[in-house]
């Protein structure tokens, strides 16, 4: 059966919009629940590997409710977070509101600055900033959604300066077949059931399983950035469950 949230072409953006202001207010909590806790260390992973730098500018594109955004400002980043998805931005300022007297803790003892990320309205497949204005652009779960995924790496390879790093954190496709076909029965079976309880939306997590059937992962954005001469890296997390991209620009 065709997942509501699912259209190729033009509609694409216009439906995945509806998702996720449908489901924003559970979303932290069925990220937690789907993944098993398993997300934070993904993403801990990520921060790690983009090494950011006190005071350099940083854009999280997709950003949702903030995870990587506000790991980044902690790190003493500058950090822009971009969405087009109101109610996911307006979780992701809360968020940011509630945790910056600890990040300025946090900056304070390791001698750098907060800068509270700013959180703002946009399409990832038109950014709003000029040519190589971020030393570190950061994806994490965004670009199995856009209608276009490699109109979408090209256009953080724009806004991206030489020598920066691009994240790309996004489920991937296990090479092992039988380890494959566990995961995608995972996605199929147990998720909508999860995402019915919890949000009241079964479509929405069954998107997740349709979503990556049209997407690359991993060799075709390993493809992608090694064409736009980025030196990358691809490392597959839990037998290639999850894949993170780094690419540097030289
Ligand atoms: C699965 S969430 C990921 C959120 C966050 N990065 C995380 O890791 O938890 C995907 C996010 O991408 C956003 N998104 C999808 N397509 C977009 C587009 N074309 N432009 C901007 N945001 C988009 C959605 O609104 C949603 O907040």
């Amino acid at each position: 059966m065709a997942n509501p949230y699912y259209a190729p072409g033009e509609q694409r953006g216009a439906k995945v919009g509806e998702l996720f202001a449908a489901i924003a207010p559970r979303y932290d909590l069925l990220n937690d629940l789907q993944s098993f806790g398993l997300h934070r260390l993904w993403k801990r992973r990520l921060v790690r590997r983009a090494q950011p730098r006190p005071g350099e500018r940083a854009l999280d594109v997709c950003c949702g409710t903030g995870d990587l955004a506000l790991a980044l400002a902690r790190e003493g980043a500058v950090v822009t977070g971009v969405d087009f998805c109101e109610p996911m931005l307006a979780i992701a300022r809360g968020r940011s509101r509630r945790q910056t007297p600890r990040g300025r803790r946090i900056a304070a003892r390791r001698g750098h600055l907060y800068t509270e990320p700013e959180f703002v309205a946009g399409d990832a497949l038109r950014l709003a900033f000029a040519d190589g204005h971020f030393g570190l652009v950061t994806v994490g779960y965004g670009l199995r959604n856009l209608a276009s995924w490699e109109g979408g790496i090209e256009e953080m390879w724009r806004v991206l300066g030489l020598g920066g790093r691009l994240l790309v954190l996004e489920f991937g496709k296990p090479s092992c077949r039988v380890w494959r076909r566990v995961y995608f029965a995972y996605l199929r079976r147990a998720l909508p059931p999860l995402g019915r309880l919890v949000s009241g939306n079964a479509a929405a997590y069954a998107y997740i399983l349709t979503s990556l059937e049209h997407y690359p992962a991993p060799d075709g954005v390993q493809r992608k950035l090694a064409a736009l001469g980025a030196r990358t890296r691809t490392e597959l997390f839990f037998g290639g469950v999850m894949t993170l991209h780094c690419g540097r620009k030289l």
